[in-house]
Formats: structure tokens, sequence, C-alpha cells
């Protein structure tokens, strides 16, 4: 069932779960991931980047596959498609596709023009029944080319753009995306606990979910982490899975070069990693 990610998210804050979301790469993904929600009873968001929104030929093709997905596989669990990291042209572009959620990524702008352009947006979503979620405090590593140097969010700042009405809010707190390097610090829950005491109920979100530790990952919600994003771990799991099965020569056995047999392993490595994030987040049995 497509909807904005409001109400699940303002049900997670108060119950003291966090929804993941997991980024979408093509068809496997989305099926895997929507599959593993419907089976877990769990709400879920689709994340999409702008790349991998160019990649699978634009929004209006994302969307469109989800809602067909959504109706064939008679989803009943809250999923939104959420624009992940978005420009301001792409956050327009998603809200024409029919995205039900989008995020503006402001947090390369002056904190004047990050408040001018989410005012704007924020009225524009809401008027039409999305949700929106803001930046503010560039979390670091790096995402389709851009690379962020990580750095822990104002909570002023926070509480500006928290202000303006979003929906979530993704604050810098030493979390990069991508593989955590040996000598990362972890965590600066002081920074998150600051944050929250400032944005109140507002719904935080922590990026760069991939490789945090489980108990760091538990303690931020505990700290009003409602939201956890999720790629780069999937992606692994996949590449793995498809690696072996390519390395044990299954490939080369009978069909065994149908796409539909070679990225089944990479397809159930997918659908298991989300059921373990689901349920280190709390969201299992919440839709
Ligand atoms: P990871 O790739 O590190 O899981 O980060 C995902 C993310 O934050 C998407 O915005």
């Amino acid at each position: 069932m497509l909807v904005s990610a409001t109400e699940m998210l303002q049900k997670a804050k108060a119950g003291h779960y966090a929804v993941g979301q997991f980024n979408i790469n093509n068809l496997e993904w989305t099926k895997a991931i929507l599959q593993t929600a419907q089976e877990l009873n769990s709400p879920v968001i689709l994340g999409v980047s702008e790349g991998a929104g160019k990649y699978m030929g634009g929004f209006r093709t994302v969307q469109a596959m989800v809602e067909a997905m959504d109706k064939e596989f008679k989803i009943t669990v809250p999923v939104a498609t959420h624009l992940d990291h978005g420009t301001y042209e792409g956050c327009y572009k998603c809200i024409k596709a029919g995205f039900t959620s989008i995020m503006f990524d402001g947090s390369h702008y002056a904190i004047e023009e990050n408040v001018a352009k989410t005012t704007e947006l924020v009225n524009v979503a809401h008027a039409l029944g999305l949700s929106i979620e803001a930046e503010v405090g560039a979390i670091g590593g790096e995402e389709d080319g851009v690379i962020g140097k990580g750095e822990c969010a104002d909570p002023d700042e926070c509480k500006a753009i928290a202000d303006l009405g979003v929906d979530m809010l993704a604050a810098g707190i030493g979390n990069i995306h991508g593989k955590y390097p040996a000598d990362w610090e972890g965590l600066s829950f002081e920074t998150l606990d600051a944050i929250q005491k400032k944005t109140g109920t507002m719904p935080l979100v922590l990026h760069g979910g991939s490789g945090i530790p489980e108990e760091m990952v538990k303690k931020a919600i505990t700290l009003g982490v409602s939201k956890v994003n999720v790629n780069t771990e999937c992606q692994l799991a996949f590449a793995d899975a498809t690696r072996k099965y390519v390395e044990a020569g299954k490939d080369l056995e009978g069909k065994g070069f149908d796409p539909r047999k070679l990225l089944a392993p990479g397809f159930e490595a997918i659908k298991a990693t989300v059921k373990d994030k689901m349920e280190l987040f709390g969201s299992v049995g919440k839709a």
C-alpha cells in the first residue's frame, strides 16, 4: 500500500523503533524488499537516489514498477517511495513522477538558502500529500560521486529546519555512507541527544546504516532515530552471493546462466539482509 512516510515515522517515534529505508537499484531489489516487508508485516521505505533513478530508466519508470508490484504482490503493509538525497530539481521530478516522499538535501547550501528552498518544498510536498525529509550537517562518505566530510550537525540549525514543518530530519552525527573505516570514531550520541532535545517529536534519520555495530543502532533508536537508511549492506550481500554462485561454476551447469537462476542467490541475500535489519530496527509486526 503506497503511502507517504509521515504516519509510519510518527508511529515509529512514539513506539521507539525505526523504519528501514532500503535503497533500490533494480527489479530484484524492489521485489526482495517489498516481499520481505510483507512477510514480516513491517512498514518500509524504498529509497531511490538520483543516480539509481537514472539507472532504472527515470523516476517515472521506478514509480510505475513499484505501483505495479504493490498490486501484483498484494502488498498491504505501508510502503513509501522516497527520493534519497534529492537536489532541488530532483525533488520536482519525483513529485511529478508520483513518489510519495522526497528528501531535499540542502546541507551543502548556506543555512539561509537551505531554509528558503526547504520551506518552498515543504509547502509543495504537503499540498500534494507527500512527506519530506531535510538534512542538516553533511553525512560523510561517498554516494553517487558526491563526497561528504561527515560532520556533526548543529542542534540549533536542526531545530530551525525542523520548525519548517519537515516530516523527518537527517542530522549528521558522525555517520558516513558506505563501509566504515577501521579508525571510525563511532556515532556521537552526545550530538544526537542534543538534537533530540531541541527537536522533540521530530523523527530523526540515521543515514549510512550499513556496518554500524548493532548496539550503536539500538542506542540511536532509543535517542530518537525513527528511520535508518541501508544501501551498501544489501549491495555487498548481493555481490557476495552472486560471486559464490559463479565461482562454484553453477552458471555453467544446465541452464544455470538463466538470469532467474543466476540472480536468485543475490535476491535471497537481499531478503535475508532486509529481514535482519527489520528485526534490529524493531519494525517487524508494526504495519
Ligand atoms: P549506506 O550505503 O552506508 O547503507 O547508506 C545508505 C544511505 O544512507 C542512503 O541515504
